[in-house]
């Protein structure tokens, strides 16, 4: 853990932190979600802070108490959260996409509750596909400067290794920088701690051993920084 003596690195810096998962309604109770808890994207934003950085956490669903010093900007949906991390993008120095956006949404959002049927048959729901929001600030910057992070939970499959697959989405999506997690073994969500890889574009890997999420946030705050 950094001490009294770290620096304020992040000074004079604006870095966007998203956290959380979104919901996609189905009707006025009901959503398609995920159980991302928010716990690493606010572990960043703590992190930050506490490094010098202005701070916009955009918290999808978090159910934590507001980290000090951060301003928050609440969203429920992949659109929302996409309107909020894009318009913040133009003028940041570092964006970090720690939240789960769902990849899908109900093609149609009923009025009214959806309601069981006489006969015991059950509705099918039509899904769309969400922007990704990673590949869309990766790709189009509106500042050639800003550092860009996603994130990525992975298990390896019959194309590829958990790393070989990190690689590909690190191509793909564009960005600077992605931590990826090995969750093979059982996945990370809610827990306090994480163990993670930190691949970059430039071809580099960073192993970060198991520990917490708090520091797991500062070295990728030590990564983002050497590319400021
Ligand atoms: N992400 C995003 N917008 C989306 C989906 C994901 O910005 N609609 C971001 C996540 O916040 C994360 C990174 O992309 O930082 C990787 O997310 P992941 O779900 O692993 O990537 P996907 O492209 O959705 O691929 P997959 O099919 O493996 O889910
Ligand atoms: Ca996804």
């Amino acid at each position: 853990a950094r001490g009294a003596a770290a620096s304020l690195d992040l000074a004079g810096r604006h870095v966007v932190v998203s956290a959380g998962g979104t919901r996609e309604p189905l009707d006025p109770v009901r959503y398609l979600g995920n159980r991302s808890s928010g716990r690493q994207g606010h572990a960043l934003a703590r992190a930050a802070a506490a490094r010098g950085a202005e701070v916009t956490l955009v918290a999808a669903n978090v159910e934590l108490a507001d980290p000090a010093g951060v301003t928050v900007v609440r969203v429920e949906t992949t659109a929302e959260l996409h309107d909020a991390v894009v318009a913040l993008a133009a003028t940041a120095d570092a964006v970090v996409m720690a939240a789960a956006p769902a990849d899908f949404r109900p093609s149609a959002v009923s009025g009214d509750k959806i309601k069981k049927s006489a006969d015991g048959s059950a509705p099918a729901i039509e899904l769309v596909q969400n922007a990704d929001i990673l590949l869309e600030i990766s790709t189009q910057r509106a500042r050639p400067g800003t550092v860009v992070v996603g994130f990525a939970a992975e298990t390896g499959d019959a194309t590829g290794s958990v790393l070989e697959l990190a690689r590909a989405k690190l191509a793909r999506k564009g960005c600077d920088l992605l931590v990826v997690n090995d969750v093979s073994g059982g996945a990370v969500f809610g827990s306090s701690d994480n163990e993670a890889v930190v691949l970059a574009a430039d071809g580099s890997a960073r192993e970060v051993p198991h520990g917490t999420k708090t520091a797991l946030a500062h070295v990728i705050w030590d990564e983002v920084a050497r590319r400021l």
